[in-house]
């Protein structure tokens, strides 16, 4: 099963996208996660995308088709993946076509998760990532069992430096332009999904699951 999940930020994509990893087996590819280890390992790419990054703006296409390419190429992908966070501008789905192409695969489906704004904001700021084994949490919605320990491997949580509210607005604001006219892309490609991300996380994992039965 080869998905695209489609979102704003706090659009809930990293959260459903690991429960489809342990539905499917099938590996979460997230951009937005490959770059925060390459900023962390302080690599020269790292150190460019962080600039993009904290300002709430795209690293360039370039760069991410690359992370993106590679990946796809690699074993545990043979049985289908999840992007997370790509594409996120025209160039990047026509470059996705092109690899996929290159690699004899398709797309199944295209998953559009809607969230109100409001929401999005509450949601963000809320979040809280393990800096030891990436799980998400949420302080209101989806809280750890200990403050400050991650309930899977009792790492340390933390907070991401894009989410503050001047850098999530901007985030938001990039995502309605560059972003969401790919609804259209895959609309025409007769690929999309929209998905209500309003209910919690249960609810919205049924439905997303649900969608995927029919493809
Ligand atoms: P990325 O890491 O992809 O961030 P994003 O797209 O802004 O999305 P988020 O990760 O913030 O949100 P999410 O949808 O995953 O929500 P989550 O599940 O965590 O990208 C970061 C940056 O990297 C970009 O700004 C850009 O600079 C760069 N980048 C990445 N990809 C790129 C690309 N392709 N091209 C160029 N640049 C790129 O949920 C959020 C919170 O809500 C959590 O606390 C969760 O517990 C909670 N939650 C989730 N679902 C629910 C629910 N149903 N009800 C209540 N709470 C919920
Ligand atoms: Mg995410």
């Amino acid at each position: 099963m080869n998905i695209i999940l489609l979102g704003p930020p706090g659009a809930g994509k990293g959260t459903q996208a690991a429960l489809l990893v342990k539905k499917y087996g099938i590996p979460q590819i997230s951009t937005g996660d490959m770059l925060r280890a390459a900023v962390q390992a302080q690599s020269p790419m790292g150190i460019e995308a962080k600039k993009h990054m904290n300002a709430g703006g795209l690293v360039p296409d370039n760069v991410v088709i690359g992370i993106v390419r590679e990946r796809l190429g690699e074993d545990d992908c043979q049985d289908g993946f999840i992007l997370d966070g790509f594409p996120r501008t025209g160039p990047q789905a026509d470059s996705l076509k092109q690899v996929l192409a290159e690699l004899g695969k398709t797309l199944d489906s295209v998953i559009s998760l809607q969230v109100d704004t409001d929401a999005l904001v509450v949601r963000l700021t809320g979040r809280r990532t393990c800096t030891d084994c990436g799980k998400g949490f949420h302080l209101q919605f989806d809280p750890p069992a200990e403050d400050g320990k991650c309930s899977s491997c009792g790492g340390e949580l933390m907070q991401r430096d894009d989410d503050t509210e001047a850098t999530i607005r901007n985030r938001m604001k990039v995502y309605q332009q560059q972003t969401a006219p790919l609804e259209d892309y895959y609309r025409k490609e007769g690929l999309l999904v929209v998905v209500d991300g309003m209910g919690d996380i249960s609810t919205v994992k049924q439905t997303i699951l649900a969608a995927l039965q029919d493809c």
